[in-house]
């Protein structure tokens, strides 16, 4: 094939980073290298029971034809309970679409709504997906770094300064992949009413982790917090994350009418609709018990504390504690500069990622794949032993740098 058969958008846009560290690892253990990988982002809990029955009930049912594009009714009534139930939104089923997972609902809402020279303005660290998402609908993404010092979160007077008359999204994502920040009700309000002055630019609220947070402040969302952006807020949520069922491909998003009709045009020519098995299984997830999630946070919040300590002690780190998600987002500044025992220069945060990867077998995603560089992710969706282990081997492969 020759290489300009490949379209230029598929030729400059970046595999993704977290994909290409899992790979890399899974090369590593093939070779017959002991790896732990903490590159990827999934619960490594079961699909709880009442959803796996939900889901082979179905399949008795011969529940096995195509459904609406938007996604069965029946799931889409339990999605609007959903929203009212937790946040506090009202929708119509007309008002609600779902994708093959949160991600196909994002690529579905930039893909109907970015042409040539749109921006989209990206608070970073962000989710490696975005920028990819925006350039694949030949969009500007507007990357606005936003390091520790704000808690990893855009400040009212950065996003003023990122508006533009061709902006036409400001996505954020709470709690956020990579960095576990959550925004307040407050901040949230400070965003809003720079917003508010700007009515051409919607948001795109990305609250997938929304059930994965660690402490009791109520959850906030744009579209509840500042009412007057609702009719220009696309807000996202899904099962992946929530009930561990990252393979089963449910997620859905909700907002005006003209928009979530443009996704499903989107949609109805690229997948039709996610498995029609797998909807079924979502309305168990979304009206039955959620017991089971208590344990889910329990667990996370003792890895997350135990990564946490372990990677505060080590010099050359520093880390907070992130509020939510389940990842930890070390800053590595104070290694930078340094070198490996065989004299490599430790220069960037791959340089970092990639010795700790060859030197001790753990593998991280930089923090430059999420557009803040000098930082590297650690996911903590693994078991205890794993953690404890790969905590050991990142000191001792941070410490062997001079
Ligand atoms: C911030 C963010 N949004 C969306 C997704 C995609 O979720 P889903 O599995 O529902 O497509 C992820 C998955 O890692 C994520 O981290």
């Amino acid at each position: 094939m020759k290489p300009d058969f490949l379209a230029q958008r598929v030729r400059t846009a970046k595999p993704s980073a977290t994909k290409e560290m899992t790979r890399l690892a899974n090369e590593l253990k093939r070779e017959g290298r002991d790896v732990i990988a903490l590159s990827q982002g999934e619960p490594d809990f079961p699909t709880p029971q009442h959803v796996r029955e939900a889901a082979k009930s179905a399949i008795d049912r011969n529940e096995s034809r195509y459904t609406d594009v938007a996604g069965t009714l029946a799931l889409r009534e339990a999605v609007a309970r959903k929203f009212e139930r937790d946040n506090g939104l009202s929708f119509d089923p007309g008002q609600i679409q779902v994708g093959c997972g949160a991600k196909q609902v994002l690529y579905n809402a930039l893909q109907a709504t970015i042409g040539p020279g749109d921006e989209v303005i990206i608070p970073t660290p962000a989710w490696v997906s975005y920028p990819e998402m925006v350039l694949l609908a030949d969009g500007r993404p507007v990357i606005v770094r936003c390091g520790a010092s704000t808690g990893f979160k855009i400040t009212p007077e950065q996003l003023e300064d990122a508006i533009t008359a061709r902006t036409k999204w400001l996505m954020l994502n709470s709690p956020s992949n990579p960095s576990g920040a959550v925004y307040t009700h407050n901040e949230l309000m400070a965003l809003g009413e720079v917003l508010l002055r700007h009515p051409h630019v919607w948001v795109m609220a990305d609250d997938i982790y929304e059930k994965i947070r660690y402490d009791t402040t109520p959850f906030a969302t744009p579209a509840a917090v500042v009412p007057d952006l609702a009719a220009r807020t696309l807000t996202i949520n899904g099962v992946s994350k929530a009930y561990a069922m990252t393979g089963w491909r449910v997620g859905f998003g909700a907002g005006p009418v003209p928009l979530i009709k443009a996704m499903n045009l989107v949609q109805s020519q690229a997948t039709s609709h996610t498995s029609s098995i797998s909807q079924a299984a979502s309305i168990a997830a979304l009206d039955g018990p959620t017991d089971f999630l208590h344990g889910f946070v329990q667990a996370f919040r003792r890895r997350r504390d135990t990564v946490v300590a372990a990677l505060q002690s080590v010099d050359g780190l520093t880390c907070d504690s992130p509020r939510g998600a389940f990842y930890a987002f070390p800053g590595c500044h104070g290694l930078l500069g340094r070198q490996t025992p065989s004299g490599a220069l430790i220069e960037t945060d791959t340089d970092l990622a990639m010795h700790i990867l060859r030197s001790s077998g753990v593998a991280v995603v930089p923090g430059s794949a999420f557009e803040l560089p000098g930082h590297f992710r650690v996911s903590y969706a693994a078991s205890d032993a794993e953690l404890f282990q790969a905590m050991n081997r990142i000191s001792e492969a941070c410490s062997a740098l001079r």
